[in-house]
C-alpha cells in the first residue's frame, strides 16, 4: 500500500502534518541552495506572468522564491483542500506586488479557460492523483501555447536509509510515493502528453540530529500514524539503533526531481 497517497483530505485539512516531513528538509538538508530556491532558480517566470500552482499546498514555495522571482505576477492558487487554500493565501496574499487569488479545485478538472496560464505548477502532488493522464492533459490545457509547466515528484531512492526504519509498521522500506509518481514514471506521463520534457535532481542529502524529529515526520502518515503502542515503541527503538551506529548522526541521501516541459 502506497502509504501517502491515501487518506488525502485527512492528510491536508491543515498544513500540520506537512509540516512534520518538511522539518526534515528545512532543518537538516545538506545542498548548495534550500529545496524551494533551487526550484525557482530553474523556473524562467517573466514580469507579469499568469502562473497557477496547482495542488499548492500552505504556498510555502511562493514565500521561500519570492526574492527570486518577477517584482509582479498574476498567481493563482489551487488547491482540493480548503484549510490549504485558506492558509496559501494569508501566507502569500501580499508577496512583492503579485495579484494573488486562491481557489478550491481538483487537478483533473481545473476550472479555468483553455490557454489561460503562461505556467503552471504542480509540486510533489500528482502521486495524489488517481488519473494521473487526465490532470497532465488539464495542466495542458489551461497552458498557453509556449507555456511552461514545471512537476516536482521523490524517486525511489530518496530517504532510503529512513524509508528502511518504516518496516516496523509494515511498509515497504522505499519512498512511498515513487510506486505512484516516480521519477521514470513522471518523465513517461510528461513526455507522453508534451512530447517534451527535461529532468532535474537537486543534488542533496540529510544530515539529522533529532531522532524525535525523524520519529514525528514518519509517524505524520498511514499506517505510522495509527500505529498500536508498541509499533511506535519499536520504531523509536529502530531509529535509535540508527543514530548510535551514525555517532548520532543519521546521514541519508535525497532523491528529488524537477520536469519542466513546454506546450507546443
Ligand atoms: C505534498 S503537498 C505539496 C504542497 C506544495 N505543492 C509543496 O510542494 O510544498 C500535496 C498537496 O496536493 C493537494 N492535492 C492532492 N490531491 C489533489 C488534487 N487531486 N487536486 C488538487 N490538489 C490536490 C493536497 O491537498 C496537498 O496540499
Amino acid at each position: 500500500m502506497a502509504v501517502l497517497t491515501t487518506g488525502v483530505a485527512a492528510q491536508y485539512s491543515t498544513s500540520e502534518k506537512l509540516a512534520a516531513r518538511a522539518r526534515l528538509h528545512t532543518h537538516y538538508s545538506v545542498s548548495d541552495e534550500g529545496w524551494f530556491e533551487w526550484v525557482a532558480a530553474r523556473l524562467q517566470l517573466g514580469e507579469g506572468d499568469k502562473v497557477l500552482d496547482i495542488g499548492c499546498g500552505p504556498g510555502w514555495f511562493w514565500q521561500s522564491a519570492a526574492p527570486l522571482l518577477p517584482e509582479r505576477l498574476e498567481l493563482t492558487l489551487a488547491d482540493q483542500s480548503a484549510g490549504m487554500v485558506k492558509e496559501a493565501l494569508e501566507r502569500c496574499g501580499s508577496l512583492k506586488q503579485w495579484t494573488v487569488t486562491s481557489i478550491e479545485a481538483d487537478a483533473s478538472t481545473l476550472p479555468f479557460a483553455d490557454a489561460s496560464f503562461d505556467a503552471v505548477v504542480a509540486m510533489h502532488m500528482l502521486y495524489h492523483v488517481r488519473d494521473q493522464a487526465k490532470a497532465i492533459a488539464e495542466m495542458g490545457r489551461v497552458l498557453k501555447p509556449g507555456g511552461l509547466l514545471a512537476v516536482t515528484t521523490n524517486g525511489a531512492n530518496n530517504l532510503r536509509d529512513l524509508y528502511a526504519l518504516t518496516t516496523v509498521f509494515g511498509s515497504e522500506p522505499v519512498e512511498p510515493v515513487a510506486a505512484t509518481f516516480g521519477l521514470d514514471i513522471a518523465e513517461r506521463r510528461l513526455g507522453a502528453q508534451f512530447g517534451n520534457v527535461t529532468r532535474e535532481i537537486q543534488p542533496a542529502r540529510l544530515r539529522i540530529t533529532s531522532p524525535e524529529d525523524v520519529f514525528m515526520a514518519l509517524t505524520s502518515y498511514p499506517p505510522g500514524d495509527g500505529a498500536p503502542d508498541e509499533q511506535q515503541a519499536a520504531f523509536r527503538a529502530a531509529i535509535d539503533q540508527a543514530f548510535a551506529r551514525g555517532g548520532g548522526v543519521l546521514d541519508v541521501g535525497k532523491e528529488v526531481g524537477l520536469f519542466v516541459s513546454r506546450k507546443a
